[in-house]
């Protein structure tokens, strides 16, 4: 019975060795996708591309393919880049680490999607790498919507965070009772800045979802990120 056995074992072998010198012929090169970024995405985006819309494919299995799918400005690299080059540009993506941002304390104030104005963030950023915000908002029947959430996280381009927001309800403004104020969970928002003056936000909960293009609104006097 040891035979069979061994032979058994040196077939597996052989064959994951030629599996791995297989993919180790396709393994994406991030150093090539760096290159095929900077000639052919670099022509409309910025090199860096934490710092803008590429950033949305970082992480995401398939982001490249798709923005080459959905974007219609962006469809004519279906023609220019094969397969080889959208692999090697999604692992440079993949590959690129936040960028450290030297005083978030500048992220701090109002923020807004101009394209749907009348509705917004406040971000607080507080001692000890706190970071909170408000949405003011509206509910689908036409009351305000408020939410609030903190975390322990000091943000950086690029990057995604992930808070969980409450809703704030149950207050009347006249004899005003805190006892009456309930926070229950409503949903998440998900937040990446991409420089001190422009943000992503998803929120997703009770109310639905939506995804916003964020400006800084109110920038504060004598303070910048970098
Ligand atoms: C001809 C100009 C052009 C080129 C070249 C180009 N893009 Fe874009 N890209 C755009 C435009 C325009 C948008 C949409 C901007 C908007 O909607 O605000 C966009 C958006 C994106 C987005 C966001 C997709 C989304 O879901 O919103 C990603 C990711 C992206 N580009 C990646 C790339 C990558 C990677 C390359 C190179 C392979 C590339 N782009 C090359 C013009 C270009």
């Amino acid at each position: 019975m040891q035979n069979p056995h061994r032979a058994r074992l040196i077939a597996v072998l052989i064959s994951s060795l030629v599996i791995q010198q297989a993919t180790a012929q396709t393994a994406p090169d991030a150093v090539r996708g760096q290159q095929r970024y900077l000639e052919v995405c670099g022509r409309c985006h910025e090199p860096d591309p934490r710092t803008d819309r590429p950033r949305q494919a970082i992480g995401v299995p398939g982001g490249v393919r798709t923005a080459t799918e959905v974007i219609s400005p962006m469809r004519f690299l279906q023609t220019v880049l094969d397969a080889r080059d959208i692999d090697d540009i999604q692992a440079w993506l993949d590959s690129l680490s936040p960028i450290h941002i030297r005083d978030t304390r500048a992220l701090s104030g109002a923020w807004y999607d101009p394209a749907s104005s009348g509705q917004g963030f406040s971000f607080s950023v507080l001692a000890g790498d706190g970071f909170a915000f408000v949405f003011h908002g509206h509910r689908n029947e036409g009351s305000n919507l408020t939410l609030v959430g903190s975390t322990v996280h000091r943000p950086r381009y690029g990057e995604t965070f992930r808070l969980s927001a409450l809703a704030v309800e149950g207050g009347r403004f006249g004899a005003f009772d805190p006892a009456q104020i309930r926070r229950p969970l409503w949903g998440t928002l998900e937040l990446r800045f991409l420089d001190c003056g422009r943000a992503e936000a998803r929120l997703e909960g009770r109310d639905g979802a939506q995804q916003l293009q964020l400006q800084a609104l109110t920038p504060i006097e004598g303070l910048r990120c970098d």
